[in-house]
């Protein structure tokens, strides 16, 4: 199921009526609707193994926190969150909204924050210390109008690239933190030709294709290049950005012929289980490769995407509560409970992601971990396109689009154009 491009039309849509009813079913309404205030629906799309690994994390510190509260998982799958999406503006439109849901800061939690519907979360931060501890740009990120509105877990770093070892030593290839995207594509032509598939991918998620993009666009405009491309202060139709689509057009014939079938949780699977060599993905694919029982160092390695080293595209989950929630208390005890240190920390060993606290020790956390740890606090920071942190999430669904229309055209122009179009209207 994709979600429509009038994604942004349909949450504004749906905020409206739920802004129309939420004067007068108000607050925390532990007498009404479904139920009774000893419950929370927790609302994501995380159903993967390492996925559910980390929000079972979530929902033991908040059960810790708080016992006697039953917790409802309302978890849709579908990787990125597409297909919550949906789900999630139906809701909003009917006036019925998860007491918390998972969003991402920038744009993305925006819209819900500039359409009223949400839960003052300063309150939050103030008890628990939070604003000395969580960065000032993501509590930036995550608020408006001197209001905090959501709480992060994790950050992961979007653009890095994951490869089975053996069948990159197999085949006589070796990608490290200083090769080329133009290299890149030859290590592609080279695995091939030994007859190995080389690109995994999960374009069932649609997100799956768009992170290869995304990442690959990363490479040839580099960080400051980002942040004017999503400012609008340059243009979609730049020679970089066609150069990323011509290195993109390059890697299409090496993707896995059964991409379309494949989930990226699945797509992971066959990286680990040999079936494919490289996959570009969020740091996500640590925490579902460490869970299929793949060993960092003899089964897997990791590199930034060609290109993008010393960048980090920040994909940060943050939950956000429903000011008119039907159990808002518990939604606020949820986003106190999950911010804690020893949350943060185990939801990140389940799920592959640097805890946002910077007062969470992270040597206990695997190498690549710490690594990135290291790399969140000193690279360029980016928001994500993919992940709808750093445009609208009528682009974002624009930039799916564009990227699903593209593996098939082939057409560079005709791509790029569409972009732009999209960025200005
Ligand atoms: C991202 C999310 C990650 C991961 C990924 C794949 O949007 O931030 O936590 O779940 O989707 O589903």
């Amino acid at each position: 199921m994709r979600v429509s491009r009038t994604r942004g039309l349909l949450i504004t849509a749906a905020v409206g009526a739920l802004l129309a009813t939420s004067a007068c079913s108000g607050g925390d309404s532990s007498s009404s609707g479904s139920g009774s205030a000893k419950q929370l629906e927790v609302f994501s799309w995380w159903t993967s193994g390492s996925e559910d690994a980390g929000l079972k994390q979530l929902v033991a510190g908040f059960k810790a926190a708080n016992p006697g509260v039953k917790v409802v998982n309302g978890a849709v799958a579908g990787g990125g969150g597409s297909n919550s999406q949906a789900v999630l503006q139906t809701r909003l439109q009917g006036n019925n909204p998860p007491d918390t849901w998972q969003t991402h800061p920038g744009k993305a939690i925006g819209e819900y924050i500039n359409s009223g519907i949400l839960a003052d979360l300063t309150s939050v931060y103030d008890e628990d210390g939070l604003e000395k501890v969580v960065p000032k740009e993501l509590v930036t990120s995550v608020s408006a109008k001197g209001k905090i509105y959501g709480v992060s877990t994790g950050a992961h770093r979007g653009n890095e690239l994951w490869f089975n070892k053996k069948l990159l030593a197999a085949a006589g290839v070796e990608i490290t933190a200083s090769t080329t995207p133009e290299q890149f594509v030859k290590a592609l032509g080279k695995l091939k030709d030994k007859g190995t598939t080389p690109l995994c991918v999960g374009a069932k998620d649609a997100f799956a294709p768009a992170q290869l993009f995304e990442n690959t666009l990363l490479g040839e405009i580099g960080p400051d290049g980002w942040n004017k491309l999503v400012a609008g202060k340059s243009s979609w139709t730049s020679p970089e950005v066609k150069r990323a689509a011509k290195l993109f057009s390059q890697m299409l014939p090496y993707i896995d012929p059964d991409a379309s079938a494949l989930t990226w949780d699945q797509a992971t699977k066959r990286l680990a289980a040999g079936e494919c060599a490289v996959m570009s993905m969020g740091d996500w694919a640590y925490g579902e490769l460490v869970k299929d029982g793949a060993k960092d160092g003899s089964d897997f390695g990791y590199v930034p995407e060609p290109g993008t080293d010393g960048s980090f595209i920040m994909v940060v989950d943050t939950f956000v509560v429903a000011e008119n929630a039907k159990h808002r208390e518990q939604g606020l005890k949820w986003a106190s409970a999950i911010s804690s240190k020893d949350v943060q920390l185990a939801f990140s060993k389940e799920k592959g992601s640097t805890p946002i606290r910077t007062d969470v020790p992270t040597d206990s956390l695997p190498a690549y971990q710490q690594a990135a740890a290291d790399s969140f606090r000193k690279d360029s920071l980016l928001q994500s396109i993919v992940h709808g942190e750093a445009v609208s999430p009528q682009f974002q669904q624009s930039f799916y689009d564009a990227v699903t229309q593209f593996i098939q055209s082939k057409d560079v122009d005709s791509f790029v154009k569409y972009l732009a179009s999209a960025a200005t209207s």
